[in-house]
């Protein structure tokens, strides 16, 4: 017998670090497709995923009967001591699935704080350069390196420096609090910082989130990733995408880049890629990625057999179901209704996203400018609208560097009905 949430949440007082935290009171029990139950019986909504984990879903029978058949073959005997095939075909597949037709190899990892450091760590090593380009909002992890690759002090990085060195921090295109520059001009001012404070010729990579994930959902303009990427190739940089977020599918594409027919010299993958297992990668291009030598890259657990056989058999669904198209019918449900709801509530600053990757960001429309550039922040009516959802059973998620974004990321084989749902309880939550 399970104990309920009260009593589970006094053993974790006792047990856990405050410094790891849960916005929802109540402890899981189990979970199927986008519905979450509680060890009290509560049933939620889940339009979090985990943080865009879960796109195929809670217990996806494919999933389940992979991981349990290969637990019963083997679960571990590092990939660097003795291989197995299933890393060799998860690597295929991301060389096939990421942007661009060249020749591509991968690694795997665990976490996408480690595909991160790697990725870098494999642009510095093939370039010869030390020098890091990362933007304002962006998120990637809370690693020593990543922490310092992250922009948001609080709760990331306070009081945890010194940071790693290298690494320089430029203006993101944000259409709603950057006067709606262009995204080639957004990208220009960028880039002329670049040049003047860091110079092109010691740059490594430029690494970016195609839509920032933490830092708001920030989707740039259009034309932003092309120059940048131009930039980088022009320079002897490397371009990375970080699509730990948005890549499998969540934003209706396999890999969020494809959109502006972007091709990366370096791919960051981690969290959709594996249904709810620990797995990350990076691939790129065959000459970058074999620039390193043998034992450079690698680790006890990277590319564990359980994750892959897990990613095998999401890739699989993936297919099977197309949920690209899943994610742009997601999408096609969610933002109609949250524009019908922007209009009604004016603390809707924005809607914004694509497919089942969508945000509203919350503003005070009554200080019509903020030193953040465009309308006030309104984290207390964020975190006051989540509380609501949550306490009618919508589990949704909030981010943003002002704390005033709410986030929308279903599972990919959310049905309709589920969506209106729970957008019903967000719209209730509003008025509320
Ligand atoms: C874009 C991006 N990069 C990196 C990370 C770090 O991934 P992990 O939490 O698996 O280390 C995240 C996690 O949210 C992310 O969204």
């Amino acid at each position: 017998m399970v104990s309920g949430s009260e009593e589970l949440h006094q053993r974790r007082v006792a047990a856990v670090s405050r410094g790891v935290p849960s916005m929802l009171s109540s402890y899981m029990d189990r979970g199927t497709g986008a519905t979450l139950t509680d060890v009290d019986g509560g049933t939620w909504i889940d339009f979090g995923s985990g943080i865009a984990v879960t796109s195929v879903g809670h217990a996806s029978p494919r999933i389940v009967e992979a991981v349990r058949a290969q637990v019963e073959r083997f679960a571990h005997t590092c990939f660097m001591v003795a291989p197995y095939e299933s890393y060799v075909a998860v690597c295929e597949q991301l060389n096939e699935l990421t942007p661009g037709t060249h020749d591509k190899r991968s690694a795997l990892f665990n976490s996408g704080a480690e595909a991160v450091e790697n990725a870098v760590k494999i642009a510095r090593h093939a370039t010869g350069r030390a020098a890091v380009v990362v933007f304002d909002h962006a998120y990637h992890g809370r690693t020593n390196l990543t922490m310092a690759l992250t922009a948001k002090n609080m709760p990331y990085k306070h009081r945890f420096g010194p940071f790693a060195g290298e690494v320089y921090r430029v203006p993101m295109s944000y259409p709603l609090r950057d006067g709606g520059l262009s995204g080639e001009a957004a990208a220009q001012r960028s880039l002329d910082l670049v040049e003047k404070q860091v110079g092109a010729e010691n740059v490594a990579a430029v690494l970016v989130e195609p839509i920032q994930g933490e830092g708001g959902f920030v989707v740039p303009a259009p034309g932003f990733l092309p120059a940048l990427s131009a930039w980088a190739s022009a320079n002897g940089a490397l371009f990375i995408a970080d699509e730990i977020q948005t890549g499998f599918c969540r934003t209706g594409d396999w890999f969020a880049c494809e959109h502006e027919s972007v091709v990366p010299d370096l791919v960051t993958t981690a969290k959709g890629i594996a249904g709810g297992l620990p797995l990350s990668g990076v691939t790129g291009r065959a000459e970058v990625m074999d620039a390193i030598h043998p034992g450079g890259l690698g680790g006890t657990y990277g590319g564990n057999p359980v994750a892959c056989a897990a990613a095998l058999a999401t890739i699989e669904t993936m297919r099977e179901l197309d949920l690209a198209a899943a994610a742009r019918r997601i999408g096609s449900v969610l933002v109609p209704r949250l524009e019908e709801l922007a209009a009604k509530h004016p603390v809707i600053g924005e809607v914004r996203g694509r497919g089942a990757m969508v945000a509203i960001e919350l503003v005070d429309p009554s200080i019509p400018r903020s030193p953040a550039g465009g309308p006030a922040p309104n984290a207390a009516a964020t975190q006051a609208l989540a509380r609501e959802c949550h306490a009618h059973g919508l589990l949704v998620l909030t981010c943003g560097t002002h704390g005033n974004v709410l986030r929308l990321l279903p599972p990919l084989v959310t049905d309709d009905e589920t969506l209106h749902r729970g957008l019903d309880i967000l719209g209730d939550a509003l008025a509320t």
